[in-house]
């Protein structure tokens, strides 16, 4: 298997680009309206990039209690995009608290919207570069679930270092979990699968708890070449059904359409973790 450098020294991810489009008068309304009571606010450290998060910052059962008003088994999604599936999980779960973290304005706004029309007080959303947040803020032991659908794919060869799953990201994953915590996946783009499977299958932080076997290329190819995975050696992968609370988003719907395949992966962090 021609498998990517883990072993390259650790530099600091950067999966995202913010992308500096204007809120239309609806998504701007909704951003004054409701960003004071459902955006946290997050001091950020100024010595690092944009959206990051001052140290100062942890989300500690005081701080959980502040923000959600109470503490419950928390559920955080990296990367909400327009907040379909945590707003939907929120609604159908009140008995726990969901963090929704995302850069991008637009998406941020949507989820805003999500918040007001549907009353969600156990949905709250963290601006800021989910990576940091997870070094900084996050505590030990206090994620039921983090939720990571459809990362941003980065398809070309040189970019595939900016994909958010690499091994530092799911070592504090791991540390966020508690006991048998899930980590839960999608991507619909092959060669990310692949990707993701090199990371975390051989992690010795999780367990691959999936029971459906999926065949992939064993090599990497870059954009535009996904026809030619076809014809590169394959092996078998274990991948998982559909989770039945994730939602089919308008992300999720544009790759179906483009004859994407989609690859649920879950991930249980092993009871011994931090123990
Ligand atoms: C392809 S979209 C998928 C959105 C959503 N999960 C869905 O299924 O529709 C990936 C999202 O991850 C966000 N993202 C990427 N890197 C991030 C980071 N480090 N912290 C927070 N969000 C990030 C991007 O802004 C983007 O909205």
């Amino acid at each position: 298997m021609v498998s990517e450098d883990f072993t390259a020294p650790h530099r600091a991810v950067v999966s995202f680009v913010r992308r500096n489009t204007r809120l239309s008068p609806k998504l701007q309304q909704a951003w004054e309206t409701n960003s004071d009571h459902f955006l946290l606010h997050i001091p950020t450290d100024k010595s690092r990039k944009e959206l990051s998060v001052n140290p100062s910052f942890q989300l500690d059962e005081d701080t959980q209690k502040e923000v959600w008003g109470e503490v419950k088994p928390l559920i955080i999604e990296v990367g909400s995009g327009q907040g379909e599936n945590i707003a939907a999980a929120a609604a159908n779960n009140p008995d726990k608290n969901f963090l929704a973290v995302e850069v991008f304005d637009q998406g941020i706004a949507h989820t805003l919207l999500r918040c007001e029309h549907q009353h969600l007080e156990n949905l709250r959303i963290a601006q800021v570069d989910a990576v940091q947040l997870f070094e900084t803020a996050i505590q030990p032991q206090s994620c039921e679930e983090v939720w990571t659908y459809f990362p941003d794919p980065w398809p070309k060869m040189k970019h595939h270092k900016r994909r958010i799953i690499q091994p530092s990201f799911a070592h504090l994953i791991a540390q966020s979990l508690v006991s048998h915590g899930v980590w839960r996946i999608a991507t619909d783009i092959d060669d990310y699968a692949l990707h993701i499977h090199e990371v975390l299958d051989n992690d010795s932080d999780f367990i691959n708890i999936g029971t459906k076997e999926v065949s992939l290329a064993i090599e990497h190819v870059g954009k535009g070449n996904a026809e030619t995975a076809q014809l590169l050696p394959h092996a078998i992968f274990t991948e998982s059904e559909r989770f039945d609370g994730r939602v089919l988003t308008s992300f999720e719907n544009k790759g179906l359409l483009a004859g994407h395949i989609v690859h649920d992966l879950t991930y249980v962090v092993r009871g011994d973790q931090n123990e």
